[in-house]
C-alpha cells in the first residue's frame, strides 16, 4: 500500500531536504522534540552538527522513540529527563500521509503514542514530508495504525471489523510480532479513504484498550514538503 513511486536515490534527498528546512526553526536556547523515522533523522543529524559548530548552542532535546533517544544520545544531543519536566518549543517529526487541511496519518514506524504524545507537549509541531506523503483523504495511500493492549485485543480487532477496518498485526521482518516502546501490539487498519477522519478518531479514543492510533487530528502546526519541483511550507493556528 506505501510503496513509493518514487525512485529511493531522490526520495532521501527530498527527506533530507524537508527535514534540513524545518531545522532553520530552532533556535538556540529552545526545547526540541525529535521525531521518529527516516525523514526525522535528518533533522535530529542536523541538530546535533549545528551544536557541534556552534550554530546552536543551549538545546535540550526530547525524543518520540526509544530508537531516536538512542540515536540522539550517540551524537552528543543533551536530552532532556524522561518526565518531560515542561512544554517543547518545537517538535520535527515525520508523517506516512497528509491531508489538505495537515491531519496526519502516523506511526509507521510504531511510534505513534510517544509522537502523539510529544506533539500535544510542543507549541509547534513541524512535520516533514517528500512528495509521496500528500494525499486528498487520510487512508488512500496507508492504513491506520492502531495500538492495543496485547489484553482481550481480539475485542480490539472485532471493533475495528465493525467500524469497516480489515487488520494486520504488525511483525517485525523476521516475522516475530512488533512489540511497542510502551509494551503493546500495533493491529495495522486498512479503512480505505476515510471519509470524516475526526469522527473516526473520536470513536477510537472512546475505546478502552486502544491505548492509540495513528490519526492525528489538529495536531500540526507547520507542515513541510520537499518535492523534485522545490519546497513548499504551509502553516495552520492550532
Ligand atoms: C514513526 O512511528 C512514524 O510516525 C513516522 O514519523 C512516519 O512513519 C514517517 O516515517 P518516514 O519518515 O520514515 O517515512
Amino acid at each position: 500500500m506505501s510503496d513509493s513511486p518514487i525512485a529511493p536515490d531522490l526520495q532521501a534527498e527530498l527527506k533530507r531536504a524537508a527535514a534540513l528546512r524545518a531545522v532553520e526553526f530552532v533556535r538556540s536556547g529552545m526545547k526540541v522534540g525529535l521525531g521518529t523515522g527516516s525523514t526525522a533523522i535528518y533533522a535530529t543529524r542536523q541538530i546535533a552538527e549545528l551544536l557541534k559548530t556552534g550554530e546552536l548552542r543551549d538545546i535540550l532535546a526530547f525524543a518520540t522513540s526509544k530508537a531516536t533517544d538512542e540515536q540522539a544520545r550517540r551524537l552528543g544531543i543533551p536530552m532532556l529527563s524522561d518526565d518531560l519536566p515542561s512544554n517543547l518549543d518545537v517538535t520535527i517529526d515525520g508523517a506516512d500521509e497528509v491531508d489538505p487541511e495537515l491531519n496526519l496519518i502516523k506511526g509507521g514506524g510504531g511510534a505513534l503514542l510517544r509522537e502523539k504524545i510529544v506533539a500535544q507537549a510542543s507549541a509547534r509541531e513541524i512535520i516533514v514530508v517528500d512528495e509521496t506523503k500528500p494525499s486528498p483523504r487520510l487512508g488512500t495511500h496507508h492504513p491506520v495504525p492502531v495500538e492495543v493492549l496485547p489484553f482481550a485485543w481480539l475485542a480490539q480487532a472485532r471493533f475495528l471489523e465493525s467500524l469497516g477496518a480489515k487488520y494486520t498485526i504488525r511483525k517485525n521482518h523476521d516475522g516475530t510480532q512488533f512489540v511497542t516502546d510502551s509494551g503493546n501490539m500495533i493491529l495495522d487498519c486498512n479503512f480505505g479513504p476515510i471519509a470524516d477522519a475526526r469522527r473516526l478518531a473520536a470513536m477510537l479514543n472512546a475505546r478502552a484498550g486502544i491505548v492509540e492510533h495513528g490519526l492525528f487530528i489538529d495536531l500540526a502546526t507547520d507542515l513541510i514538503v520537499a518535492s523534485a519541483q522545490g519546497i513548499q511550507t504551509r502553516a495552520r493556528n492550532r
